[in-house]
């Protein structure tokens, strides 16, 4: 039985994770909290470095609680991109350093995949269609002839951005995206908000603009404007997705990333299924917004198919795309 630590720390939430083939074993976390404002990169790096010792040594304590011991670690996987630089490196850092002093292989895992990937071991979706939102990235993916296809994406900022950008505009903390639902389900007007489809392609960067002038300009309730955002860009989700199904013929959709714990976005996908005969699929909250385990998993998945990455090969990639991975885990 292979054993796996995975290291996370793209953005703001650094976490460690042991995995085995039978179960998620232990988790811990150090999350970067803005003083004021978005995320500073340097600043969450710098948080993730200070971090990381007390993360994996918790996370070693969990394994060992467990009755499993450092020596039992077959690899240590890490999240090689996307995400923000400077995090990436630090993160990589320690990765590569308990590589080499536990003498285990290193993997390098895609961290949108890594999203992917356990909601269908949580949920036992086999061949579904995906549609991942979090803070940076809006996509539907699908795969097929070994790799994750990406059939529709943003082609600016991600929902999660955009929903984070305008709470920041209300004085709400980050992350905005469970503040504004929680206004939005107090919502009950639709005010006009731009629905921006080109094909499979949203645009959600004009959706912020748009509702801030719906707040200071024609001066609607929050609340409705909350709403109003929420049911626009939820629903140019639920088109692409729908589409992406009807086109590949799929009959089972997984629901991936942080906006994913949206209330709202998964009642309209869920009708969407419904509708279409297909099943409809969710993974557990903690386990849609950034883990350790994901990272753990994914590599448990490449190591048991010889899928390791060799140090000259570890550069982390703030870019990396996940239909850039030849899949070596599914058939
Ligand atoms: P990625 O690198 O995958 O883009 P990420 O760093 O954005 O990851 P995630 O934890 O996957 O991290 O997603 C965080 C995003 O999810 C934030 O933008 C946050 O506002 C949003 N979010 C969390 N909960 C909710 C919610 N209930 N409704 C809407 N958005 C939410
Ligand atoms: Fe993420």
């Amino acid at each position: 039985m292979s054993l796996i630590l995975g290291l996370e720390g793209t953005a703001w939430n650094l976490s460690a994770a042991v995995v085995s083939e039978e179960k998620a074993i232990c988790e811990a976390e150090s999350t970067y909290k803005p003083s004021q404002g978005g995320i500073h990169p340097r600043e969450a790096a710098q948080h993730h470095a200070s971090e990381l010792k007390d993360v994996v040594s918790r996370t070693v304590s969990g394994a060992e609680a467990e009755g499993y011991s450092l020596k039992d670690l077959d690899a240590v996987a890490f999240s090689q991109g996307p995400g923000m630089g400077p995090c990436l490196r630090t993160v990589a850092t320690a990765a590569r350093t308990l590589s080499i002093a536990l003498k285990i292989p290193l993997i390098g895992v895609n961290h949108c995949l890594a999203h992917i990937e356990i909601g269908r071991w949580r949920c036992g979706a086999e061949d579904p269609v995906v549609l991942y939102v979090s803070g940076a990235n809006s996509q539907v993916l699908v795969y097929y002839s070994g790799k994750y296809r990406i059939l529709g994406e943003t082609l600016d900022i991600g929902i999660g951005n955009a929903l984070d950008k305008f709470a920041r505009h209300l004085g709400l903390s980050h992350p905005g995206g469970p503040k504004i639902e929680a206004l939005a389900s107090q919502g009950t007007k639709y005010v006009y908000m731009p629905y921006v489809v080109k094909g499979m392609d949203m645009s959600f960067s004009g959706l912020s603009t748009a509702a801030k002038d719906a707040l200071t300009v024609h001066k609607h309730k929050t609340e409705d404007v909350c709403y109003s955002f929420q049911e626009t860009a939820f629903a140019m989700l639920t088109e692409i997705t729908e589409r992406a199904m009807a086109h590949r013929g799929k009959t089972e959709m997984l629901l991936a990333g942080g906006v994913g714990a949206n209330r709202r976005l998964q009642q309209m996908l869920q009708t969407m299924c419904q509708d279409r005969g297909a099943r409809f699929f969710v993974p557990e909250t903690k386990y849609l917004g950034d883990n350790g385990t994901m990272i753990a998993y994914l590599g448990l998945l490449m190591l048991k198919t010889g899928n390791t990455t060799p140090i000259e090969n570890s550069m982390v990639n703030p870019n990396f795309r996940a239909d850039d991975v030849e899949v070596t885990w599914r058939d």
